[in-house]
């Protein structure tokens, strides 16, 4: 079984030797290591495959969490996509790429009116209100403006999708969102309609993350329809837009099987098709906000191997010269990667052996393959490729004990472009302000 590197990944024998037409040697040794890289085309078709899958009338939104970087968003602004954000940073973010705030809708439990208020005045698309509070500022701020802010409800709709508790998003029992279940939603519809200074537009779902169920997804649209279909009943209004999330899982090791992009669009285009005829209500303008699976197998990650430290009878270390500051998400969900050998050709499986790859954080916990195979001549020095990084590994990126973060490039047609620059040591002391003689004494 291959393991889930982008397309263009090149191997010898075991061994990942080039990507997007370079050599990951070369880019180990131009850019250093730790390395993200984003394979351009495997990027590209991602985004080009949900726009075809859904169709021209569905509003593909990049959801900008998973990975948020100029270069990247101006590729999904040129690629026609929309783009979702979730604070000031990622809207300034899409600002500085240029995305076109017609195509720009905002989200986030706790919005602060400084970001609301970015928001509005740039114009955006859509803003997804999240709860009672934000209904009452976003309405002030919009009558002040004298223009009404078009809104989208996030609706919860009690649904516990099969995903680890930390991206379960659908149930009742969560921070996001009004529920459906206990009449939030509907209550917040009637307010959102009374506010002078809000242009309710329609819903939003999202369910959760690493999804791989196609009967979750529907199950998230048909909740939403019949709250369309009640709020039509009751408040005599049929709301024009539902945006659906995003949510559908990618392969992490060999043998993961997700949802491909058509077989995920087929389940949400007809579970729309099959709720707007049971409740007799025109199809929606509809929007999807896909992140993960967009840039996550497009991403790479390359480490040199610092110390390899065998421990008889118990276990062999081999350390790398990065770990949970440039990838959180062992530590933080348990998540498991695929980590091969780089840069040279590695011998038949039957020379391998069981390690333990973990980094350079003082932290136990900093393991980021408890049960990996590499080769038995792995030496200190070599480098490793681990693949599906390219989704909330930079995004969750920390400095903790002061690593400068990695930089990233974009690979493809043989040549690299530099997405982010490496940190420099000053760079991650650059917000520390020394203390005076005064406070000193
Ligand atoms: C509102 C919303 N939309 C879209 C996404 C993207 O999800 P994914 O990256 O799993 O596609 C998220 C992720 O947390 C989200 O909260």
């Amino acid at each position: 079984m291959i393991p889930p590197f982008p397309r263009t990944a090149v191997f010898e024998g075991a061994g990942l030797v080039g990507v997007g037409g370079v050599g990951v040697d070369d880019l180990a040794a131009r850019y250093g290591t730790p390395l993200y890289v984003l394979d351009r085309a495997e990027l590209v078709g991602r985004m080009d495959a949900y726009t075809q899958a859904f169709g021209a009338d569905v509003a593909v939104t990049y959801a900008a969490k998973a990975l948020c970087v100029v270069g990247v968003l101006q590729l999904a602004a040129a690629r026609g996509l929309h783009v979702d954000v979730a604070s000031a940073g990622e809207l300034h973010t899409a600002a500085r790429a240029r995305v076109p705030m017609e195509r720009v809708i905002v989200h986030g439990n706790n919005k602060s009116v400084e970001e609301l208020r970015y928001a509005t005045a740039l114009g955006v698309r859509r803003v997804v209100a999240d709860s009672f509070s934000e209904l009452e500022r976003l309405s002030a701020l919009g009558d002040g403006r004298g223009v009404p802010v078009p809104t989208l409800l996030r609706v919860t709709p009690g649904i516990d999708a099969a995903t680890h508790a930390f991206i379960r998003t659908g149930q009742d029992d969560s921070k996001f969102g009004f529920t459906l279940s206990a009449g939030l939603a509907h209550a917040a519809v009637e307010r959102a309609q009374a506010l002078p200074g809000i242009d309710l537009r329609g819903l939003h779902c999202h369910i959760g993350s690493q999804i791989a169920d196609p009967d979750a997804f529907a199950a998230g649209a048909d909740a939403t329809f019949a709250l369309l279909a009640e709020v039509r009943e009751r408040a005599r209004v049929v709301l024009p837009e539902l945006n659906l999330g995003g949510g559908l899982g990618i392969a992490y090791r060999r043998g993961d099987r997700p949802l491909p992009i058509p077989t995920y669009a087929d389940a949400v285009l007809s579970a729309v098709r099959r709720e707007t005829a049971r409740w007799h209500l025109p199809v929606p303008s509809l929007a999807v906000e896909p992140g993960r699976s967009i840039v996550g197998p497009a991403g790479l990650t390359l480490y040199r191997v610092g110390t390899i430290k065998h421990l008889p009878g118990v276990r062999t270390y081999v350390s790398v010269d990065g770990g949970m500051s440039d990838n959180l998400r062992p530590a933080l969900y348990g998540a498991e990667y695929e980590y091969v050998l780089a840069g040279r050709p590695a011998v038949v499986p039957h020379h391998m052996q069981p390690v333990t790859i973990v980094g350079k954080h003082c932290e136990t916990g900093d393991v980021l393959a408890r049960d990996a195979h590499l080769p038995t001549d792995l030496r200190e020095g070599d480098l490793l490729a681990v693949a599906a990084t390219g989704a909330y590994g930079y995004s969750m990126a920390s400095n903790y004990n002061r690593l400068p973060r990695p930089a990233m490039v974009l690979v493809g047609d043989g040549a690299s472009h530099i997405l982010v620059r490496r940190e420099t040591l000053d760079d991650v002391l650059s917000h520390d302000v020394p203390l005076d003689a005064a406070a000193l004494a």
